[in-house]
């Protein structure tokens, strides 16, 4: 399972952020999801809220019918989104918390608490050939509970790590990192995929990479906001050659010629 591959999702919420901040048409993700796998994504990501205050259910209609990757259907495990994605077909399917007052999904599934009904879900889904990944935190008791659901993939939420490393307090970062290390594995080891995600830039995309149990990251709101300064194509080479660096233990200059596994 591990190794070389290290996938890259695009996730193109945000587009749809500036989009709904006029109402209009424009800037529309779904270009954006077209561009960023000209650009080399591997597959591209968007969340649909509850309050659709991004991603809107025309959008993940289009996206699953005008895409030619990968799809990666982030939801909450509701009767609604449920509906939906068995309707819509994604590829994929990642199930997160949400509440309606955080600005971004602040951590990942109680998949404990939440056993019963995260297993009905997930089996509703995969009953139809989705590929059903639970964002959770990285702890050997999720990722316990994320087998016992029977799901085959678990993304690792990285943004308690991120945050540490953002204000620069060492300490927490190392012991984040640790937990990431050790869920990463422990996933590896129970037979289950492991992607990470939430708040990652070049550098902790980078750094995270090296660990060889995660074959895919997902990335969204750093991307996006880079690409207003430096263009979609541009920011997502630059990504892949930090995963790659990371990946590989080249020097950037260096990683950015090297090819490494994107299946
Ligand atoms: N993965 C999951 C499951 C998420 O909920 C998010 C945020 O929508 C991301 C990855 C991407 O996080 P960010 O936008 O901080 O890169």
């Amino acid at each position: 399972m591990s190794g070389s591959v290290l996938r890259l999702g695009v996730n193109i919420d945000h587009v749809a952020t500036v989009r709904n901040a006029r109402g209009g048409t424009v800037p529309d993700p779904v270009r954006a999801a077209k561009l960023a796998i000209a650009a080399g994504a591997d597959g591209i990501t968007a969340h649909l809220r509850e309050d659709r205050r991004h991603i809107r259910d025309e959008d993940m209609r289009r996206l699953k019918a005008e895409i030619d990757a990968p799809l990666n259907f982030e939801m909450a495990a509701t009767d609604d989104m449920v509906a939906i994605a068995l309707a819509t077909r994604p590829h994929g399917c990642c199930l997160v918390p949400e509440k309606r007052s955080e600005r971004t999904t602040e951590g990942g599934l109680d998949v404990v608490g939440g056993h019963d009904h995260l297993k009905v879900a997930a089996t509703e889904l995969a009953s139809v050939g989705i590929r059903v990944s639970l964002f959770i935190e990285p702890s050997p008791r999720a990722i316990a509970a994320a087998r016992s659901i029977g799901a085959p993939v678990v993304e690792l939420h990285t943004g308690a790590w991120c945050d540490a490393i953002a204000h620069d307090e060492r300490d927490r970062a190392a012991h984040e990192f640790e937990r990431i290390r050790l869920a990463a594995q422990a996933a590896e080891s129970q037979g289950i995929e492991c992607h990470a995600g939430h708040g990652l830039d070049f550098e902790t995309a980078r750094i995270i990479s090296a660990l060889p149990q995660i074959v895919e990251l997902n990335i969204g709101h750093f991307l996006i906001g880079e690409a207003i300064f430096f263009g979609l194509e541009a920011t997502i080479a630059a990504m892949r050659a930090s995963m790659r660096a990371g990946r590989t233990g080249l020097p950037l200059e260096q990683a950015t010629d090297v090819v490494v596994g994107t299946a």
